[in-house]
């Protein structure tokens, strides 16, 4: 954030066309916040993990990709094995002299859109390999640039020496003279002696935490600053898979990288319009990985499980997308092994030795499992009836989400809380991708305690984002939107216990789906505006949420007094108990600037505020979008408010701009 500009926002004339008090009454301290109030969505989607989040820079590494020299180039004596090392990924690659001291034999990687490497870094390279018929050999190792006219295509450059017949993992360093966001790296036979190379693996020595299956740096930052509450992987469409043969199988994606098989990823081929043959899922990122993060951003890990369907998007009645209700052991098996890998003792459950030898003996302290993704009516609601108890008899304090399918309006999703609510699921999962529109309509959504009621399942708003028609990118037109609803959320904290914005990330040379939360290229990311409004609430989240009502010029005071779907000022406070401080969320989604006076009755303060840091997005340039190259065109500002105070009542004479949200911050 921009440090404090110090700028009075009572001085700041702009034309104000009705009065408004915003009434905050710190005595009354309402529903706690929950931690998890506000979280995040991870879905390999975007290539949001392979070439986005997992900091490997080689695609296809282990050469199981259909096409097995999928992102390869090669060139001389390269034949294709499989009778390898690893059990699950069995294919390798021998490299043999080509029988002439000029002709070469050489395999080439593209990574992903090109492998981005920083000048001076270092680079860690990895290869399983052998040499057949026994002796030794070298390697030679380049990160290339193809497209320079430099003498030398060489950005740098190591060698390895092999040596005899069993495989064996071999590493080197390489740092790379300049930056370049296109490389490709060459891996060059021994011209003398056939090798065998395997699992050729390129990732930065600096990755986040310092992981060695780790993460891109920049790119789990941005997570750790957004300061998430909660943690949703690894889907999403992929956890139900186009059929259950590709389904996410969490089994899969824990061990040693090396054997953990290749999956489809359905976001390869689920739109023509945006094809993308080379997407597929290595699981070097796995489950392991996602519990871990979860624990470095402070974040409660919530995974979601396969419930024995496939997408019901894309099956239809097809019963065969999903298995029969006699076959579903393997699913409930799933979902308490699953538990045991992340909270078991290593020394009685042999997956959480597993996470003991992954290198985390220690639980993860797993609280959440969400079973089933945007799955609908009787087929999913037998199923889950069938897991669910299963799952409580052997782990009752794991709190299980259900979900009301993929729409929150629909028949579906009118038929599936009833439905989850019978099943005694802890909380119930609903997704709205929508429209301006749809947001500026549904404002209330969480105030309606007739269909939502008192006691029950609780909300976990799991996919959600506002699309603005026609406008399916990140501006800023549709994130003043968001943040408006989230302030329906916050004041309903004690229904609503999650909410996690998604899709997460996007490629840009790879995306499917937009908009979404954090953009990058090879080098760099980007913060959407969208981000800096969930960041924003998390960064003040509160501990419980104060009453809260907006009266507008002499109206009756209300929770929000703004017409159905009409614009408006929006308004929710907190007051966060550790910190000792009162925070209001005003939002402005009309066109024009608006001044509101914020009373704020009961603080208990030893000494009487005087000002207020008050944080402001400003989102009135509606194209406005945050991208790779121009990361900064929507940023929050800070600056101080002056507050009026007698004993127990302070008052805020605000000023907001027009398509703003701004956050007051009191100190008491
Ligand atoms: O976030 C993209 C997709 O939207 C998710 O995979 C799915 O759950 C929803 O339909």
């Amino acid at each position: 954030m921009r440090k404090l500009s110090f700028i009075l926002f009572c001085l700041i004339s702009l034309s104000a066309s009705a009065q408004m008090t915003i009434n905050v009454n710190a005595k009354k301290i309402g529903a706690p916040v929950q931690s998890t109030q506000w979280g995040i969505f991870f879905e390999d989607i975007n290539y949001a993990a392979d070439g986005g989040l997992y900091a490997e820079l080689v695609k296809n590494r282990s050469f199981e990709f259909p096409n097995p020299f999928c992102g390869w180039d090669i060139s001389g004596k390269v034949t294709l094995k499989d009778d390898g090392l690893f059990e699950r990924n069995p294919h390798y690659v021998r490299l043999a002299p080509s029988g002439h001291s000029d002709k070469h034999t050489m395999i080439e990687n593209h990574g992903f859109f090109g492998i981005g490497v920083k000048g001076g870094e270092e680079y860690r390279f990895s290869v399983w390999a052998r040499v057949p018929d026994g002796g030794s050999a070298k390697l030679w190792i380049d990160l290339v640039d193809n497209a320079t006219m430099d003498e030398d295509q060489k950005l740098g450059n190591v060698g390895v020496d092999i040596s005899g017949k069993d495989w064996q993992k071999y590493t080197a360093i390489i740092k790379p003279k300049r930056t370049f966001a296109k490389a490709h790296l060459r891996v060059w036979g021994d011209g003398k002696v056939t090798t065998d190379v395997e699992h050729v693996s390129l990732f930065p020595v600096k990755t986040y935490k310092g992981h060695e299956n780790g993460l891109r740096m920049d790119v789990a930052q941005a997570l750790e600053d957004l300061h998430p509450g909660v943690f949703r992987f690894p889907g999403g469409c992929i956890v139900e898979g186009t059929d259950l043969e590709t389904r996410y199988q969490w089994k899969h994606s824990v061990g040693p990288v090396e054997n953990r098989p290749l999956n489809e990823n359905r976001w390869h081929y689920t739109f023509t319009q945006r094809y993308f043959p080379d997407y597929f899922q290595s699981y070097g990122l796995g489950f392991f990985e996602y519990f871990q993060l979860s624990e470095e951003i402070g974040a409660e890990p919530l995974p979601v499980l396969n419930v024995g369907m496939a997408c019901q998007f894309q099956n239809g009645e097809n019963a065969h997308a999903a298995c029969t209700k006699e076959a579903l052991q393997q699913f409930i098996d799933d979902c308490i092994d699953l538990i045991d890998f992340a909270n078991g003792d290593p020394a009685t459950n042999q997956w959480a030795k597993l996470r003991a030898d992954m290198g985390h003996p220690a639980p993860f302290n797993l609280k959440f499992l969400a079973i089933g993704n945007e799955q609908w009516e009787k087929p999913y609601f037998d199923r889950l009836a069938i897991i669910a108890p299963e799952v409580r008899k052997v782990h009752p304090e794991i709190k299980l989400i259900g979900t009301s399918g993929p729409n929150a309006e629909d028949d579906h999703f009118h038929n599936g809380w009833p439905a989850m609510r019978a099943l005694k699921c802890d909380l119930v999962d609903e997704h709205y991708y929508r429209d301006i529109q749809w947001y500026k309509n549904w404002m209330n959504r969480y105030d309606d305690r007739t269909f939502y009621t008192k006691d029950g399942p609780r909300v976990f708003a799991g996919e959600w984002a506002c699309h603005d028609r026609g406008k399916k990118y990140n501006h800023a037109g549709a994130s003043i939107y968001e943040a408006a609803f989230m302030t329906n959320i916050e004041r309903n904290a004690d229904l609503v216990h999650m909410a996690t914005y998604a899709p997460l990330f996007s490629h840009v040379e790879g995306w499917q789906w937009r908009p979404d939360l954090i953009w990058y290229d090879n080098m760099s990311t980007a913060r959407t505006a969208s981000y800096y409004v969930q960041q924003l609430y998390m960064l003040n989240r509160g501990t419980n949420v104060l009453p809260t009502t907006v009266a507008i010029n002499d109206g009756k005071p209300s929770v929000n007094p703004v017409p159905k779907g009409e614009d408006g000022v929006f308004a929710s406070a907190v007051i966060d108990k550790e910190k000792n401080q009162v925070i209001v969320k005003v939002i402005n989604t009309l066109g024009e600037a608006q001044s509101a006076q914020i009373n704020i009755a009961g603080m208990k303060s030893k000494m009487l505020p005087t000002e207020a840091v008050v944080t402001s997005l400003d989102c009135s340039d509606y194209d406005a979008e945050n991208m790779p190259g121009k990361p900064e065109v929507v940023r929050p500002t800070q600056g101080k408010a002056a507050v009026v105070s007698a004993k127990n009542a302070s008052t805020i004479a605000a000023v907001i701009p027009a398509k703003t949200l701004q956050v007051y911050c009191i100190n008491f």
